[in-house]
Formats: C-alpha cells, structure tokens, sequence
C-alpha cells in the first residue's frame, strides 16, 4: 500500500515537473534568444518541438503588463513595411494610423480603439487559390475566403531598412545576396473572418480559437469586425536555413473545406508530426488560452520533408516543404522574382528539396524570406 502510494506520488510528481518545464522557459528577451544563444541552440537541437511551443507561449503572452495584446500583435505587419509607392517604412513603433473609415465602423461598434486591428489585407495563397470557409460556418460565410496577413520582428524590419529591400528599387540595386541576423523572425496568420456575428463568434470561442479585431479593404470599402486566428506559421534564424514552424486549431476541419466538388472538409495530411504529438499534449494542458492549437512540426535542416498548415499551404500539402520553397527566394535583375512552380508530369509541384545552386545563376538570393516580392517600385 506504502509502495502504491509513492508510485502514484512520483508520477505525479513528475507530470508536474513536465507540465513546470512548459510553464517555467524564460520569456524575457526570447525575441532575442536569451542572454546566451548557443544555449537556446542546445536546447532547440534537444527537441525542437518543445522550443517551438516555448515561443509560441511567450508570442502569446501579453506583451506588456498595461496592454492586453499579444506579444506578436505588436509586430511588424508588411503593409507598413513595402508601401504602395515604395517609399521608406516609418519606424518599427510607430504603428500607421487606421484608416478614418475603419475608426468610425469601430465605434459605432463599441470595439475597443487601444487594442490592436489587424489588416487582413491577402487572401491568395502562394499557389495563386483561396481556402474556402464552409462547413459550420454561418451562410452568410459560406465560401468566403479564409484572409492572411504577415508580420515580421524588429531585427528583420532593422535589416530590411538598412539594406533598402522594402522597394523594388533598392532589390535591384543589390550587389550581394541577403543574410539576415539569427534574431529575425517572421510570422505569418490565417484567420477565419466572423465580422459582427455573436453567435458564430460565440461558436469558435468556444472550440478554442482566439478572437481579434480585424479589417480589410473590398471594392474601395473597408470592412470591420471580429476574426479568429486559425494557424500560424512562426519562423527564425536560429539555424542558417532558419527555423520553420507552424500551429493551427484543431478544429479547422470544421469551418474550413477544399475545392473539392463537393467540397470536403479541410483536414492536415503532414501532421502533427509523431514527434509533436507529445509536446503537444504538455503544452495544451498547461497553457489553457492555447488548449485547442497544435503544432503542426518544425523543418530545420535541408532534407526532403513536407510540412503544411492546413490554412495556409490548403491544397498543395503533398509537395509542400517550407524550408525548400523559401530557400528559392531570389531576384535576378533581368528575370525577376525566381519561379518556384515547377512543371513535372504536366501539372505543378514545389520544390521539397532544396534545389542545385546552378539554378540560381544571375539571381540575387534573398535568404528564403519571400515577403520581400511584396516590395513596389519607388514613385
Ligand atoms: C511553395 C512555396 C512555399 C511553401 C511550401 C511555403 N511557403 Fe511560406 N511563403 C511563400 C511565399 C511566396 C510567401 C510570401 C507570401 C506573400 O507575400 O503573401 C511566403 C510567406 C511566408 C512567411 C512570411 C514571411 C516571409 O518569409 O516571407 C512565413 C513566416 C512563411 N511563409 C512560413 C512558411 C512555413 C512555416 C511553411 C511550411 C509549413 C511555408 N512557409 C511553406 C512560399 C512558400
């Protein structure tokens, strides 16, 4: 019976040292990786997985004692960042003001003007096609696209300022390839558009998804609203060839459907990774505001892998490999951005290996941070 009881004390015991280890990683300065960075490096090369959920936890924290946004609402989103006339960003703080209409819409809508708005300015995804709500979702919904927006930290905005890449114009005049510092990150964010619906808002509440305030701009006329944050894509430097990781909401496969005819719901064939399965199950039960999101996995190293977000890479999952496809970012003067769709058996795959260097003769590589096509020419 003694024994019994130690047993059961011991296990418990080391539940709660796991669930401590998840609590207890150090936020402060993480956007920095700590005081040291080799040990970050260390602790990343022991499980990757964890790390990745370690940043995903501080991201999600609030980012100030006063504020109540999220550390990564406070970053960098890329429309003030390549700007329509290719002029100089302002600076990484000073948040552009809302446009007029999206104020006026706000208040008479009661929401809260000192909380972040999020301009969900993209709907394409990087093959060119949208990813449908359906499902569940109300009819009013029914079809709509699922909107992205990107975002990019404090060093990655500093070097893109200094190295003058937010236009076309400084892309071209480049002489050498880009490398960014290891402290870059970048963030990429799918959400499922609710607008002014409570009950449907009520709905996804209640299935784990986290709620902002959102606006885009449609035929000259800005719609404002709620959103719920559907996946994430999260990415940094730590490694050469960066660090790729992304989350999503366990329960996308009900608001969200393929092309299919008849559609079909949106589920995620490359994970969670057998590896993220267990870190997974820590994290979520120790971090209840994150209890319905996953990790999908983390790419790191140059191998043949396919990794996606069932929101952001929705129908080319099978040929999809993060760190393959972004290792094609290039410019090349005479040919433009390097075209990563590659024609095999009559139809399109992307690369998911990295491809030989001799394809990138003439072209400028921009250290796989793709964005920078967003740039525009200086007028
Ligand atoms: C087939 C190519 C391709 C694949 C696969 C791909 N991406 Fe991207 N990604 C892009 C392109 C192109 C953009 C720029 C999109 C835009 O400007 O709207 C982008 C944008 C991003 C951004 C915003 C910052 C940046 O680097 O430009 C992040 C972060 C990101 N992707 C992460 C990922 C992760 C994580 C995966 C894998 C789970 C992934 N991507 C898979 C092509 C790809």
């Amino acid at each position: 019976m003694r024994r019994a009881i130690s047993i059961t004390v011991l296990s418990a015991l080391a539940g709660l040292a796991q669930a401590q280890n998840a609590n207890h990683f150090d936020c402060s300065n993480f956007l920095q990786f700590g005081a040291d960075i080799n040990k970050t490096r260390t602790a990343f090369a022991q499980s990757p997985e964890t790390m990745a959920w370690n940043w995903f936890a501080c991201l999600n924290q609030p980012s100030t004692a006063q504020s109540s946004n999220l550390v990564w609402e406070t970053m960098k989103p890329s429309d003030q960042v390549y700007l329509p006339n290719g002029a100089p960003p302002g600076t990484y703080d000073s948040s552009a003001p809302l446009p007029a209409a999206v104020v006026t819409q706000a208040k008479a809508q009661g929401m809260n003007l000192s909380r972040a708005f999020h301009n969900l300015n993209a709907t394409q995804q990087v093959d060119g096609l949208i990813l449908q709500m359906g499902g569940a979702v109300p009819d009013a919904q029914q079809g709509n696209p699922v909107r992205f927006q990107l975002l990019m930290g404090k060093d990655t905005f500093d070097y893109i300022v200094k190295n003058q890449v937010y236009n076309m114009n400084g892309q071209a005049a480049l002489a050498n390839d880009l490398h960014f510092p290891p402290t870059a990150w970048e963030l990429k964010a799918a959400w499922l558009w609710i607008g002014t619906d409570t009950t449907y808002q009520q709905t996804l509440v209640n299935d784990g998804y986290y709620i902002a305030q959102a606006y885009y701009q449609q035929d000259g006329k800005y719609q404002v609203g709620y959103a719920a944050l559907s996946g994430l894509h999260v990415v940094n430097k730590l490694d050469s060839s960066w660090v790729w990781t992304t989350f999503e909401n366990i329960n996308n496969s009900k608001y969200t459907v393929t092309n299919a005819a008849p559609a079909t719901p949106m589920t995620n064939t490359t994970g969670p990774t057998p590896a993220a399965k267990p870190v997974n199950a820590s994290f979520q039960a120790s971090n209840p505001t994150l209890s319905k999101y996953e990790l999908i996995g983390v790419e790191f190293q140059p191998i043949t892998q396919v990794l996606a977000n069932s929101q952001l890479e929705s129908a080319f999952q099978n040929t999809s490999s993060c760190l393959a496809c972004h290792s094609t970012a290039a410019y090349s003067n005479d040919d433009g951005y390097f075209n990563f769709a590659l024609n095999k058996g009559g139809g399109i795959v992307y690369p998911t290996a990295p491809l030989p260097a001799s394809d990138f003769d003439g072209y400028k590589k921009l250290d796989f941070v793709w964005s920078l096509k967003r740039a525009q020419w200086q007028r």
